[in-house]
């Protein structure tokens, strides 16, 4: 999907602003992501790590599943940002989260350089396994 500058700003931001908000004090890696709706919404989510290490969730699916809560099921973009000096690309597990809701979504992934990494969700997961899987 082709994104126009003020939507990248936009979600971008929110990404960075919900990093602000990672529950981090185990790994102290902060992760803030934020996704797009088909119809313009953007939600945010940041990491929130558990005493019981196992318990703790990633950004993306934080962010995904706002969005779903939200009533908003059609993914077309997905920012990561973590406070890095490279990006940071999602985990297998939040890949194929977004995989259900944007099996074409656009990841960008942005750090505290100038380095962006951007794909497609299907080049980062390919013949993924989906909806379509189970007949
Ligand atoms: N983390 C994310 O939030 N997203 C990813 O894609 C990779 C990892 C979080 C989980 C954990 O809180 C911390 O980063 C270290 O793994």
């Amino acid at each position: 999907m082709n994104l126009s500058p003020p939507q990248v700003r936009r979600l971008v931001a929110a990404a960075r602003r919900a990093a602000n908000q990672a529950y981090a004090p185990y790994s102290k890696f902060r992760v803030g992501a934020a996704v797009l709706t088909r119809s313009g919404r953007i939600f945010a989510g940041c990491n929130v790590e558990n005493a019981s290490y196992g318990l703790s969730t990633c950004a993306e699916r934080a962010a995904v599943f706002s969005a779903v809560s939200g009533g908003h099921r059609e993914l077309t973009a997905v920012a990561i940002y973590t406070p890095t000096p490279r990006p940071t690309l999602p985990c297998g597990a939040c890949r194929q989260v977004i995989n259900e809701f944007g099996p074409t979504a656009t990841i960008l992934c942005v750090c505290d350089s100038s380095d962006r990494l951007e794909a497609a969700l299907d080049e980062l997961l390919p013949r993924a396994f989906g909806p379509g899987s189970l007949g």
